[in-house]
């Protein structure tokens, strides 16, 4: 019988079909394997026991891949598994980038007990005037699981889709709608597009990647909506550049109090993947990796 310990627990579906031995724990002390959404696992003291950990997301930045590499510990993800929760928040993060959509709503509550507010808001709308996304260009830089799926559905906002993906599989491409101009290089993305949205993974090569001089190569008024990870942008580059009107918007699920509550920042607290449905899918997926190496000794990221 396998010890199966769980750090900051996932999702009740997969973990509830697990087995009877599972335990919600912070001492990895005798376990198995272990399932691990966003706890960071740097520093903790790996057991002898541990065989396996999986991580119910993408990113695996909060792992310590190279202690796992040296115990011989098998390390799983679960991509694609929350594609579709982070691709609706990236949709959701453009319009809000577009529409004063939360002005708006605040306005009217704020504004609720002054008269008629009917026609109050029939004057004032104005000043919450945006603009449409069909028709714009966007940039994708990373064509994995979820720039796919927003290459996809941006084509279906009626936006003109460029991606950029050095690495992009034959497979990949497949899913890809036949109207996605494949870029070569990134600086034609950061030229030619007025949205630019990041999906890959934080690695020394990514880490900084849109940095002052990228910035610098962007249109004016672009708008950079970040799922992905924090520390691919260099925040003050894009707080300087949101302050001197090179960018217009700089949407980012990361809420680092450098940037919450700058002017031009719209911040969520890391929602990407937050969806009952991405939860589920990552934790069935994280425990049936696990399972299938443990009980048959297969490896494989499903
Ligand atoms: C991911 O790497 O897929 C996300 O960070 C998942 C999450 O929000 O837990």
């Amino acid at each position: 019988m396998f010890q199966y310990h769980c750090l900051n627990p996932i999702a009740g579906v997969g973990l509830a079909n697990f087995n009877e031995n599972y335990q919600q724990t912070e001492s990895l002390e005798g376990a198995d394997a272990v399932l691990v959404r966003s706890a960071a696992m740097h520093g903790m003291e790996l057991p002898k026991s541990l065989l396996a950990v999986a991580r119910a997301g993408a990113g695996v930045n909060n792992i310590p891949l190279a202690d796992c590499a040296e115990q011989g510990i098998v390390v799983f993800n679960t991509p694609g598994a929350n594609a579709n929760g982070v691709k609706e928040l990236v949709l959701a993060g453009m319009l809000l980038a577009s529409r004063d959509i939360a002005g708006g709503i605040e306005w009217v509550k704020s504004d609720k007990e002054d008269g008629d507010i009917a026609k109050t808001a029939e004057k004032q709308k104005k000043k919450f005037a945006g603009c449409e996304i069909s028709g714009k260009k966007l940039g994708i830089i990373g064509l994995g699981a979820i720039g796919q799926l927003v290459a996809n559905a941006a084509t279906h906002l009626g936006m003109e889709v460029y991606g950029y993906d050095p690495y992009i599989s034959v497979d990949a491409a497949w899913n890809l709608s036949r109207d996605i101009h494949h870029i070569q290089n990134v600086e034609d993305i950061y030229r030619n597009c007025d949205y630019i949205t990041i999906h890959v993974p934080l690695l020394d090569s990514t880490k900084g990647m849109i940095n002052k001089a990228a910035i610098e190569e962007m249109k004016d008024g672009v708008v950079l909506l970040n799922y992905a990870r924090d520390l691919l942008v260099d925040e003050d580059a894009v707080l300087a550049a949101l302050k001197a009107g090179k960018m217009k918007k700089y949407v980012t699920d990361f809420a680092n109090p450098k940037v919450v509550g700058a002017e031009g920042t719209i911040v969520t607290p890391h929602l990407g993947a937050s969806t009952k449905e991405s939860e589920d899918n990552c934790a069935v997926m994280a425990v049936k990796e696990i399972r299938d190496f443990l009980e048959n000794g297969n490896i494989k990221n499903s």
